[in-house]
C-alpha cells in the first residue's frame, strides 16, 4: 500500500509494526472487496455455534437485516467456555485496579465460574431469557460478570452508565422494563464518593418493574436496604444456589443480547438493540485485526463499560479473542496526573485506547508526567469519541508512543456495535483522519439528494452495506429505528455525522449534524438538557447547544427564559446547573446558562440552535428565512 505517494501529512507504518501484524491487511481489504458476507462468514467460522447458520445475510425485509440466519450460539460461551476448555484456562482474562491502587485478576477459568454463580443467582430471583436487566455501577470487574451472567442465560443487559443520575437511571429502567436492576452502593471518583445505591433509590420510586435489586458493595459506606426488594451481592453469590457451573442459554443467532441507551435527534434516549451472533461476530472481528491482539498482549480499552466502547473493547471484543483484558476504576489524573502511565508501567500493557479528550487532558500536564515511566510494553494506540486533532494526535504519537506505535483512530458509533472507518496496522496515517472504512464495508460522503460528493467536499456520512454488528432496533420503537436511521436516502444507513473525504479516499469527520453534543466524547441530547432544565419550577423555555472546548472538544452553553416571577440570579444560575447535574449526571451540567427574554423560532415553533450557536461563536447565522422573528 505504501507504492502509492499520499497527500498531506503522513506517517507510513514502520517495519517492525507490519512484520509483526497478524494479518496482511491488503488481502483482507481484497477479499472482502469481492464477497463482504464470505468474508464475514470465514471470520464466524473462528467461533463456537451449537448450530451453524444456513444463510449470512437476509435482507429480505430491509432495513430489518439479519445475520448468520439459523445459527444457534451464545456469546459468554465464546467469551468463556471456549476458552476454559484450552491452553487459555487459566489465562488472565481480566486486570483490574482500583482508584486506590488494590488491584484483582481473573483467569478465564476464574472468570467463567464467577459469571456461573452470578448466573444462578440470576435465576433464582426468576430471571429468563429475554427478561431485561439493568446494571448500574462503576468500572468495577460485577460489571464485566453481571454483563456475562445475563448473556449465558439470555437475559437481556441494560448498562446504564454511573455518571447519569436519578431521572436518566429512572427513563431507562421505565423504558426498559428491567426486572432486576444490579447497582454498586456507590463509586469512587477522584477521591470522592458518588453515592450510585442513593440515587438509584430515588429512582426506583418511580420505575415499578424492578422486583428485585442486587448491591454490590464497592465503599462499604452506610446505605439503605429495603427488606424483600434488596440483597447484597456478596451474600447471594456464597449461597448454595450460586453454584459453580450453570447451563448456557443456545441463542438464536438474532436473539437479543443487550440493549444500550444513546442520545439521538429528540425525544428521549433510545436503547439501541444488538444481538448475539452478528455483533459477537463483529466485534472479535475488528478487534483482532485494527489492534492486531496476540496471545500474549495485554489490552487497555480506558473507556467506561457503560459505554458502547467498553461493551465493544473492554468486555466483549478481547474475550471472544482471548486477549487479557485491562480495567481501571477511577480518572486518569487522580491523585496525579502519571496515574495512567504508572499502570501502563505496572502491568506492561501493550494496547492502549482512549479518548481525543483524555489525551487532550493529560497533554497540559507536560511530557514529564509520561517520561518518568517505562512505557515501552506499547505498541499500538488508539481513539475513539470524536475528531483528534492534531497536536494531540502528536503528542499521542511522540510522548506516549515515542514514534514507533502506530494510532488506531477509530469511528464508530453505539448503532454500529463494531469499528467502522478505522486502519489497520499496515495503513498509512494521517493525523486527525480514521483512514478508510474497514473490510467489508462501503460508505460514502452524500449531498442533500444522496449523491456522492467531490474529494474535499463536505457531505453526509452513510453506510452502504449491511454489517453483523449493526443495531437491529430501536427497543419498543421499531419505526423510530426506520426513520432516523433509513429513510433519508433509502438502501443507506444515515450516520448523523458530517464528514469530508479527500483525494487519497481517507475520511475526516468534521461532526454531528442533528442535535446530538459530544461533551468529552460523551453523547448527549440536547433535548434531554432541556427538558432537565424545564423540570424545574423557574424554566419556560430552555435551549442547548454545543461550543468548541479546548479539553472537552464541546461544552454545553444554555439559554433559558424564566417563568414570570422568577429574576434572574447567579444563584438561581447555579440551581439551574446542579439541578442538570441532578437529573441528568455531572457529565450533563452546562458550562454557560445565560438567562434570555426570547428564543429564535421557525414558524412551526421549533428552536434555531444553529442560530443560537452562530451568534454565540460570532459567525455569520446563515439562512434566516425560516425564522419568526
Ligand atoms: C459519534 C458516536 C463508538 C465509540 C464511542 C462513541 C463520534 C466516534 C469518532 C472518531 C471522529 C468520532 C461521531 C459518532 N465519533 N468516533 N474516531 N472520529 N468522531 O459512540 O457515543 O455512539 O457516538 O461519536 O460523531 O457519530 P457514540
Amino acid at each position: 500500500m505504501s507504492e502509492k505517494q499520499l497527500s498531506g501529512e503522513v506517517y507510513y507504518p514502520k517495519q517492525h509494526v507490519l512484520d509483526h501484524a497478524n494479518a496482511k491487511c491488503q488481502t483482507l481489504y481484497d477479499f472482502a472487496q469481492k464477497d463482504y458476507q464470505g468474508f464475514w462468514a470465514k471470520e464466524a467460522e473462528n467461533l463456537h455455534w451449537f448450530t451453524k447458520w444456513n444463510k449470512v445475510l437476509d435482507d429480505s425485509n430491509k432495513p430489518f437485516y439479519k445475520w448468520f440466519v439459523g445459527g444457534k450460539t451464545n456469546i459468554a460461551y465464546n467469551c468463556l467456555d471456549a476458552h476454559t476448555q484450552t491452553f487459555r484456562r487459566n489465562k488472565l482474562a481480566l486486570i483490574w485496579e482500583g482508584e486506590k491502587g488494590e488491584s484483582h485478576s481473573y483467569s478465564y477459568f476464574a472468570l467463567r465460574r464467577e459469571t456461573c454463580r452470578f448466573a444462578n443467582v440470576l435465576k433464582s430471583l426468576g430471571v429468563k431469557k429475554g427478561d431485561r436487566v439493568t446494571l448500574y455501577m462503576g468500572r468495577i470487574p460485577e460489571l464485566m460478570i453481571g454483563m456475562l451472567a445475563c448473556a449465558r442465560i439470555g437475559a437481556i443487559h441494560s448498562v446504564v452508565y454511573g455518571g447519569f443520575s436519578v431521572e436518566a437511571l429512572h427513563e431507562r429502567l421505565e423504558d426498559s422494563q428491567s426486572k432486576v436492576l444490579i447497582v454498586a452502593d456507590g463509586a469512587y471518583q477522584r477521591g470522592k464518593i458518588v453515592p450510585l445505591k442513593q440515587i438509584a433509590d430515588e429512582a426506583l420510586q418511580r420505575a415499578a418493574s424492578v422486583e428485585s435489586v442486587l448491591v454490590v458493595k464497592r465503599t462499604g459506606e452506610p446505605i439503605n436496604m429495603e427488606a424483600g426488594r434488596d440483597m447484597w451481592y456478596h451474600e447471594l453469590m456464597v449461597l448454595p444456589i450460586a453454584g459453580n457451573t450453570c447451563s448456557i442459554e443456545e441463542m438464536d443467532a438474532e436473539d437479543p443480547l443487550f440493549m444500550l441507551y444513546t442520545s439521538g435527534t429528540t425525544g428521549k434516549p433510545k436503547a439501541i438493540l444488538h444481538t448475539h451472533g452478528g455483533y459477537m461476530v463483529g466485534t472479535y472481528t475488528t478487534l483482532k485485526y485494527v489492534f492486531d491482539i496476540h496471545e500474549d498482549d495485554r489490552f487497555w480499552c480506558a473507556a467506561d463499560p457503560g459505554w458502547i466502547t467498553g461493551h465493544s473493547y473492554i468486555v466483549y471484543g478481547p474475550l471472544l479473542n482471548g486477549a487479557t483484558s485491562f480495567m481501571y476504576e477511577g480518572a486518569p489524573t487522580h491523585p496525579y496526573p502519571n496515574r495512567w502511565w504508572q499502570m501502563i508501567e505496572k502491568y506492561g500493557i501493550n494496547i492502549l485506547y482512549t479518548a481525543p479528550t483524555a489525551i487532550r487532558g493529560l497533554m497540559r500536564f507536560g511530557d514529564a508526567w509520561p517520561n518518568r515511566h517505562d512505557l515501552s510494553s506499547l505498541r499500538l494506540l488508539g481513539s475513539v469519541g470524536e475528531p483528534i486533532n492534531p497536536e494531540a494526535w502528536r503528542w499521542y504519537y511522540k510522548t506516549i508512543g515515542k514514534e514507533k506505535c502506530p494510532i488506531m483512530d477509530t469511528w464508530w458509533q453505539t448503532e454500529t456495535g463494531m469499528f467502522m472507518i478505522s486502519p489497520m496496522p499496515c495503513v498509512p496515517l494521517k493525523p486527525g483522519s480514521g483512514t478508510k472504512p474497514f473490510p467489508g464495508l462501503e460508505m460514502d460522503i452524500v449531498d442533500e439528494e444522496g449523491k456522492s460528493v467531490k474529494p474535499n467536499e463536505e457531505g453526509f456520512l452513510v453506510i452502504k452495506t449491511p454489517w453483523p454488528a449493526m443495531l437491529r432496533t430501536i427497543w419498543n420503537d421499531p419505526d423510530r429505528y426506520v426513520n432516523q436511521y433509513w429513510s433519508k436516502y433509502p438502501g443507506m444507513y444515515l450516520t448523523g455525522d458530517s464528514a469530508r473525504k479527500d483525494e487519497d479516499g481517507y475520511y475526516w469527520i468534521i461532526g454531528r449534524v442533528d442535535d446530538v453534543i459530544k461533551v468529552s466524547g460523551y453523547r448527549l441530547g440536547t433535548a434531554e438538557i432541556e427538558s432537565a432544565l424545564v423540570s424545574h419550577p423557574s424554566v419556560a423555555e430552555a435551549a442547548a447547544i454545543g461550543l468548541p472546548h479546548d479539553i472537552k472538544g464541546n461544552a454545553i452553553h444554555c439559554f433559558v427564559i424564566l417563568k414570570a416571577g422568577f429574576t434572574k440570579s447567579d444563584k438561581l444560575i447555579e440551581e439551574l446547573r446542579q439541578h442538570v447535574g441532578h437529573e441528568v449526571g455531572p457529565i450533563a451540567k452546562p458550562e454557560l446558562i445565560e438567562i434570555v427574554e426570547s428564543l429564535p423560532k421557525t414558524r412551526s415553533g421549533k428552536i434555531m440552535r444553529r442560530v443560537l450557536k452562530a451568534r454565540a461563536l460570532g459567525l455569520d447565522p446563515g439562512n434566516l428565512s425560516t425564522l419568526e422573528e
